[in-house]
């Protein structure tokens, strides 16, 4: 996690982001919740700027990452585009200031509805998985009056080699079009009005940590465009998605400056524009959730810390066997001892983080969750009428809650 450190603190070591004690931001916002460093927010799309400045390109974050609308609207000031999947993301992007033409509507099942939502938005680029989709795409434009930049999402059967359930490039997969498929595809939205073929776009998973396999699918969606250019295709752009890993344990992660030149290697010469997506690479390293301990409990088999954070909070842990590092908030000395940290939910699977050394934790100590900025708030929920926690993002010394904590009676408003 960028810009957690630990400092000295009126004689203690505690735990900051950026310049601000993780103390003083539960003193006021309670526990648990989210914190993020915008700086790390920044320099992690500038870091994606940079790689990609001499590439005719566009940055898409993928805002399933983090939909907090602050943190879009950081990123919509930095100039990026959004892939959204959802008519609630475009709603969202939108609104925190992203320009509509710099987003892609990608998603395996676009409805109708969210498709003419879409379009009325402004977007004009569709990244299509399936050939029922098409026709979808065209009657609505055709309705609308509208034109649509198509790319057909492309599943090229390469394994990413990451977490069976985030993995989304193979065949079986529910994602794309059989790239084996994709020509007879585009023939059919070739002769479909309001369809304007555009680009190719592929997405292999997440969370991958080596070069190899996006290597090699992208160097099929490079086969691909060329073959289908010598069919007449105008093949404009390629979207080659998100799915850069993170540091969560010991991982040897990719660079993204060798990822940039990979591309230009295999894509270079195609004179394209060039779409990448990245999701937890733009956030997931900036945020922390904080949590605080509520009771131990020793057991002859395992000891438990009993936390204020559940699944509901931070689902990656239960959905995925992932794995997020946890420091205690405050330095102390003593012997470790191993311990699973647990919420307060009723699932077997509300298990945070499994035989962990800690030192002995007591009542009321704060531990924090790194590396939780992606996929930690967008995918929590209100189960066990839990509220979904506040978020904060730090600027150098100041902290701003940009999502409070709902009351109850906020939690029960849509159903009465
Ligand atoms: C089409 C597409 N693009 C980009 C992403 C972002 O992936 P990541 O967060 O791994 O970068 C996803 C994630 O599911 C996706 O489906």
């Amino acid at each position: 996690m960028k810009y957690l450190s630990y400092k000295n603190n009126s004689n203690k070591n505690q735990l900051f982001v950026e310049n601000v004690s993780i103390q003083d931001i539960a003193k006021e916002v309670g526990t648990p919740f989210y914190c993020y460093s915008k700086k790390a927010i920044i320099e992690n799309y500038q870091v994606f700027a940079e790689s990609f400045a001499n590439f005719d390109h566009k940055i898409c974050y993928a805002i399933k990452a983090n939909c907090n609308f602050h943190i879009v609207k950081i990123l919509a000031e930095l100039g990026s585009g959004i892939d959204a999947v959802s008519a609630g993301e475009v709603f969202r992007a939108v609104k925190a200031g992203i320009d509509p033409k710099k987003i892609v509507f990608a998603g395996v099942g676009k409805t109708k509805e969210e498709i003419a939502f879409a379009l009325s938005s402004g977007v004009e680029e569709f990244s299509a998985e399936s050939e029922a989709e098409i026709f979808a795409l065209n009657e609505v434009a055709q309705k609308l009056n509208k034109k649509i930049k198509l790319s057909l999402r492309v599943n090229p059967n390469v394994d990413a080699k990451t977490h069976d359930k985030i993995s989304t490039g193979r065949k079986g997969d529910k994602f794309g079009i059989d790239i084996d498929k994709a020509e007879e595809i585009y023939e059919k939205a070739k002769k479909l009005p309001a369809l304007e073929i555009y680009g190719i776009s592929t997405h292999i998973g997440s969370q991958i940590t080596s070069i190899e396999p996006f290597k090699k699918a992208f160097e099929k969606v490079r086969e691909l465009c060329l073959s289908l250019r010598k069919k007449g295709f105008d093949i404009k752009s390629l979207d080659l998605g998100g799915g850069i890993g993170i540091l969560y344990k010991n991982e040897n992660t990719l660079l993204i400056q060798d990822y940039a030149a990979m591309i230009k290697e295999i894509i270079g010469d195609l004179n394209v524009k060039l779409t990448i997506a990245p999701g937890r690479a733009m956030i997931g390293n900036a945020g922390i959730m904080v949590t605080k301990v509520i009771y131990l409990k020793e057991t002859d088999h395992k000891n438990f810390v009993i936390i204020d954070a559940a699944m509901n909070d931070l689902m990656r842990p239960g959905l995925y066997d992932s794995y997020h590092e946890v420091l205690q908030e405050s330095i102390k000395h003593g012997v470790k001892l191993s311990y699973d940290l647990v919420g307060p939910i009723c699932e077997s699977t509300d298990v945070l983080a499994k035989n962990r050394d800690f030192i002995t934790p007591k009542s009321e100590d704060l531990l924090v969750f790194c590396s939780a900025g992606a996929y930690g708030s967008s995918m929590s929920n209100e189960y066990n009428c839990r509220p979904m926690i506040p978020e904060v993002l730090v600027e150098n010394n100041k902290f701003t809650i940009i999502r409070r904590r709902p009351t109850f009676e906020e939690m029960l408003h849509l159903e009465v």
